[in-house]
């Protein structure tokens, strides 16, 4: 069941940038849509650019769907006010502060802060929120919560994320931040522990008794597109496993929460990424496999002698006794075949059977595009001979009808914040227990640049032939990147 939100004023940092554009707008647009957002609740756009509400309204009503009836556009955009605000100016945020006291005064309303600027803008706006008192919470139970919402990255290795929260927690405490992971606001990310945990068949067998290896791989088709100034630096290992890629391993392989609360599953999750056994420095050449797309070096804003890596590949063991020898393949890159997500559990062969040669069963839990899952089986081939074939079980999110008023990722997350619920956010603990796994990496990487290859791969490919050769020393082989598993049409 969906609970509405109460009366909330939505500040949203960075309004006149891409993502409140690409991704905030819509999700505020779908809440209001479905009735989720308070009639009360108002939005205030800042950024630093001179623009009064009129402006403010032109600019957005560019990013809504077509087609909307005039008298439902004018409603949704009466929420709306802008104001313009220097994110290093103190004085613009006495500035904001005013505005906001005057609109809160009749109907009190709770706040949230949506950090949506360059994450070098975050401390100062930080710090001039909670100096200039937009931080204090006020009575809870009269919408008095102060909220703020900010993305990755979360700092660059575990010293940083410490320092990082040392800062945060100067200015506010604790339960005001909510840190986003936007892959935990996908439906399907969020179906991981449903999947698990709320049907019979699967619990009793995800362990080592019955699954052989695991696979998480997110492959993205385009490049970096204009974000070398931070991506050169970053890297894949940043970019995508130390936030997206663990957060799905730690969905797939956590033990049961004893609630679904945000507390228990942080609890899990932590147990979890603390159970990752490290790598040992002799295995850091082989695995990581690290790689670079051919003409990476050729973007604009890329170092001529770039060594940041657009793709990796990696093997890592959890050691508990549910995971006792099941090894986990995890592999991200840009520039490769196609843009698609998936999970694939890859269950034991058949021992002591008449069907012990069949190829295992398998189930794919596609997290993007053609979002659904797929179970493999092996069934008797129609007809008169006793044969057996391949029977995919697959069902598609876009099966269920018309799927366009369940939240997107965004909009789940504006709720739950709302909602002061924590669940789907990181929590500076398991941050930092996943920096703790990943740094060790990086430093050596870093140390000796020259010891640790970096393969080159083309563009349009499944990445380097040197992450097929981490499957193939161990007998198996990654799933191809592509499209037309099954799932979908
Ligand atoms: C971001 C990364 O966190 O996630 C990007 O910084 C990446 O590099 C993006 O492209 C992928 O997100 P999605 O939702 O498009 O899979």
């Amino acid at each position: 069941m969906e609970v509405n939100s109460p009366p909330y004023t939505l500040v949203f940092f960075g309004a006149t940038g891409d993502l409140f554009q690409s991704k905030l707008l819509p999700a505020l647009f779908l809440l209001h849509k479905t009735s989720l957002l308070h009639p009360d609740t108002l939005v205030f756009g800042c950024g630093r650019t001179n623009m009064d509400d009129a402006a403010f309204h032109d600019f957005i009503e560019t990013t809504l769907p077509r087609g909307i009836a005039k008298q439902d556009k004018d409603i949704f955009l009466s929420r709306f006010s802008y104001c313009r605000v220097d994110p290093a100016y103190k004085e613009s945020f006495i500035a904001l502060r005013e505005k906001l006291d005057a609109v809160d005064y009749s109907i009190p309303r709770s706040r949230l802060y949506y950090l949506a600027v360059p994450p070098t803008a975050n401390e100062s706006l930080i710090a001039n929120l909670s100096e200039s008192g937009l931080m204090e919470e006020e009575d809870h139970s009269q919408n008095g919560f102060r909220h703020i919402l900010l993305e990755k990255p979360f700092g660059t290795d575990l010293d940083s994320a410490g320092d990082m929260d040392t800062f945060l927690l100067k200015h506010a405490d604790e339960h005001q931040y909510f840190r986003i992971d936007h892959y935990l606001g996908k439906d399907t990310v969020q179906n991981i522990m449903i999947m698990r945990f709320a049907n019979l068949i699967f619990e009793p067998i995800w362990d080592s008794q019955y699954i052989d290896h695991i696979q998480i791989s997110v492959s993205e088709k385009g490049g970096i597109g204009g974000r070398a100034g931070y991506y050169d630096k970053a890297g894949a290992v940043r970019d995508m496993f130390q936030n997206h890629l663990l957060e799905i391993l730690a969905l797939i392989a956590m033990e049961k929460p004893a609630t679904f609360d945000a507390e228990s599953i942080r609890r899990v999750k932590l147990q979890l990424f603390n159970a990752i056994r490290p790598f040992s420095e002799e295995e850091i050449g082989i695995n990581p496999v690290r790689g670079q797309y051919a003409g990476y070096k050729n973007e604009a804003g890329v170092a001529p002698d770039s060594r940041a890596e657009t793709f990796a590949a990696l093997r890592l063991w959890i050691d508990n006794p549910r995971w006792k020898g099941v090894p986990f393949y995890l592999r991200s890159g840009k520039c490769l075949s196609e843009t698609v997500s998936t999970v694939t559990i890859s269950f034991k062969s058949l021992s002591n059977s008449f069907f012990e040669n069949e190829p295992p069963n398998k189930l794919t839990l596609r997290i993007q595009p053609n979002e659904g899952m797929c179970l493999n089986l092996r069934a008797k081939h129609p007809g008169p001979k006793f044969c057996i074939g391949d029977l995919p079980l697959a069902f598609c999110y876009s099966d269920l009808g018309d799927t366009s008023s369940a939240p997107n990722g965004y909009a789940r997350l504006l709720l739950d914040a709302m909602l002061h619920d924590h669940t789907l956010f990181v929590h500076r603990e398991t941050i930092a227990a996943s920096w703790r796994f990943f740094t060790p990496i990086l430093k050596i990487w870093e140390n000796d640049p020259d010891a640790y290859h970096l393969h080159q791969y083309e563009q349009g490919s499944q990445g380097p032939a040197a992450s097929d050769e981490l499957m193939a020393h161990d007998g198996r082989a990654w799933e191809q990147i592509k499209l037309d598993i099954p799932i979908g049409r």
